[in-house]
């Protein structure tokens, strides 16, 4: 297949997906692949859900957009399940990660102006990852990223994560911070958890010193890591919280879901989108929460992940090269010793497909639905591929 007319921002595998059943995708060719990427952390309810598909089909039949100069129903719903999961008060819909991201950066700044500062700034992370607009890749802690798109969005202070002491600095020493903004496990970064301690910490800085706590749940969020949302882990509720990715399944989505502090910064005029709460991208939600509840996807991906992440444990235990295996429920990372890109083409010659990050971490995030004989088939395959790789001079 050509691909002359695309612009050249990925470097795409040989490989075009005609159609998926659950964790099963089929090439053009008729090959069978093991999906633990899931459209990098999207398809929650897999490929083809048997509940899903006639709801979006009964959904494009009677109405796919309409307009946010209208009411649209689906929106009220699915903001009511949101505010119901994550105990916070309300949302507005977008289309992605960035645009989640973008509104709660927003959001921030016009908090910091209402209460009198004029040069809000924001505290963001090493390492982080939170888009590809111009704010929200001066938000994101990667110079690749960064790099030819400056001058960068300014206002932001930027701090290694898990670390009190750094985050304790900065609110001594700077009265213009308004928000701390940070992914509970970074995902692109690498696969890597903020402590359930440090959670806790950033919650009482930011209530002490009113700042709002914008958690960035589009990648470790919407039950991935067992729980609706990853920081419930921690016991802790943020102040915004944007979400995206496996909200619908599939259908592009995007929701800032705000709580006390955050919920009434926005007025008429102050934010807006065409596509965003169409009711086709509504259904899409409300449907995939509803069957996540029914089908207890949750416990699924807890118990699944947790069997997962043994299987990989016990077959890597003591091979060189093999650094740590992180992360919680289905978001999983492998962090090797070297680069690994390698093992991409390979895992798919052996039908598995995976993602690197971070250069060096081989990431796995299948769909919520993956039972434990597809767990079993994804440490089958990939281990031995590891431990080959592994073995080859560096
Ligand atoms: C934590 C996080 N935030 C934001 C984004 C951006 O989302 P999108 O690609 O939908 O714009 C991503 C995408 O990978 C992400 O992982």
């Amino acid at each position: 297949m050509s691909a002359t007319h695309l612009m050249q921002t990925y470097s795409p595998q040989p490989v075009a997906f005609a159609r998926g059943e659950g964790a099963w995708l089929w090439d053009t060719e008729g090959k069978k692949y093991l999906d633990a990427l899931a459209g990098i952390a999207v398809n929650t309810l897999g490929h083809g859900h048997p509940k899903l598909v006639p709801a979006l089909q009964d959904q494009v039949s009677k109405l796919i957009h309409s307009s946010n100069y209208y009411l649209v129903p689906l929106q009220e719903k699915l903001a009511a399940k949101l505010v119901e999961l994550s105990g916070l008060i309300n949302v507005f819909f977008c289309n992605s990660g960035l645009e989640a991201n973008e509104a709660a950066l927003k959001i921030a700044r016009k908090y910091g102006h209402d209460k009198g500062i004029e040069r809000p700034e924001i505290v963001v992370y090493e390492a982080a990852f939170h888009g590809r607009s111009i704010a929200t890749l001066s938000a994101t802690g990667n110079a690749k990223i960064q790099a030819g798109f400056g001058p960068l969005v300014e206002g932001f202070v930027r701090v290694p994560l898990n670390d009190v002491a750094a985050i304790e600095k900065v609110a001594a020493t700077n009265r213009n911070v308004v928000a701390v903004f940070l992914e509970v496990i970074q995902g692109e970064g690498g696969i890597r958890p903020t402590t359930v301690a440090y959670l806790k910490e950033v919650r009482r800085i930011c209530d002490e010193r009113g700042w709002l706590l914008m958690l960035d749940e589009v990648q470790c969020g919407m039950g991935r890591t067992g729980k609706w949302f990853a920081h419930q882990w921690a016991g802790i509720r943020p102040d915004v919280m944007p979400v995206a990715k496996g909200l619908g399944s599939g259908v592009p989505i995007g929701a800032v879901v705000c709580g006390p502090r955050a919920a009434g910064v926005f007025g008429p005029g102050n934010h807006g989108t065409t596509f965003g709460g169409n009711p086709l991208a509504m259904r899409a939600g409300v449907e995939t929460l509803r069957i996540m509840e029914e089908e207890g996807l949750l416990a699924n991906a807890a118990e699944v992940g947790a069997m997962l992440k043994a299987g990989l444990e016990r077959e890597l235990a003591g091979v060189a090269g093999v650094v740590e295996v992180r992360g919680q429920g289905l978001m999983l990372g492998i962090e090797l010793d070297r680069p690994c890109a390698p093992l991409l083409s390979r895992a798919a010659e052996a039908g598995l497909m995976i993602s690197v990050t971070a250069e060096r971490v081989v990431r796995l995030l299948p769909s919520l639905i993956l039972n434990r004989d597809e767990a079993a088939q994804i440490v089958a395959i990939l281990c031995p591929l590891i431990k080959e790789f592994l073995r080859e001079p560096a």
